[in-house]
């Protein structure tokens, strides 16, 4: 687990940020989750845009601004979405209604979520635990939902935008992991549409259930 006091400086930088700054992580995410969406499902009925609601589960934000995006992006794609969001501190994130304290790595509190997203997260978890989260988010999929999580170049490769206290993210090992464990995962590799370089080249790991 990461040092409390290592999380409470990330915040701050987070919450530091200017909105150029939101306003390119809102325009990157929404890129990411339609072309994920597109692509992984194509489309089909069950993804297109519809009035019935879509429960949908976001694994950690680091930042409180990122809730209304999120709720923004989803109810875009989905037409209408309810979006919870669990976080290992709710504190940073306002502790609003959608935020639910708990550490992924532990399973699930609810089992009932048609769409996961993690952006990033697997930075923040060892090798080890990011298998049992991803099994984790797998477990709270309603038949025929899918879960997708995000990963960027510096935790892939190591590069200078890692922190030392981040770990390295290998989604081959993932993908092999995951299969031992009977949970097939599609990985997606394209350019999502940042302005922010490290943000830019993305790698899917999906695990429709
Ligand atoms: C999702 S990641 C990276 C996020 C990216 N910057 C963003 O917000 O889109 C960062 C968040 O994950 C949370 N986090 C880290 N480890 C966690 C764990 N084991 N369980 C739940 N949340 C965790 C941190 O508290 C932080 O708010």
């Amino acid at each position: 687990m990461i040092d409390k006091n290592i999380l409470e400086a990330h915040y701050a930088e987070y919450a530091s940020q200017p909105q150029e700054w939101v306003a390119n992580m809102e325009q990157t995410k929404r890129s990411i989750v339609a072309h994920v969406l597109d692509e992984a499902t194509g489309y089909t009925q069950r993804w297109l845009p519809s009035s019935q609601r879509r429960n949908v589960l976001v694994l950690g934000a680091s930042d409180k601004r990122y809730l209304s995006i999120h709720h923004r992006i989803f109810n875009a794609e989905l037409g209408n979405a309810s979006v919870t969001t669990y976080d290992i501190d709710a504190e940073h994130l306002g502790r609003g209604p959608t935020v639910i304290e708990h550490d992924v790595t532990r399973p699930f509190p609810r089992k009932e979520y048609d769409l996961v997203f993690s952006h990033e997260l697997m930075k923040f978890l060892t090798p080890e635990e990011q298998v049992l989260a991803i099994g984790n988010a797998h477990d709270t999929l309603v038949r025929g939902g899918l879960a997708m999580h995000i990963i960027h170049e510096p935790s892939i490769k190591g590069t200078a935008e890692l922190r030392e206290w981040q770990y390295r993210v290998d989604p081959s090992e993932l993908e092999r992991r995951l299969l031992w464990d009977g949970i097939p995962a599609i990985r997606l590799e394209f350019e999502s549409e940042s302005s922010v370089d490290w943000l830019r080249h993305t790698v899917a790991l999906v695990t429709p259930r």
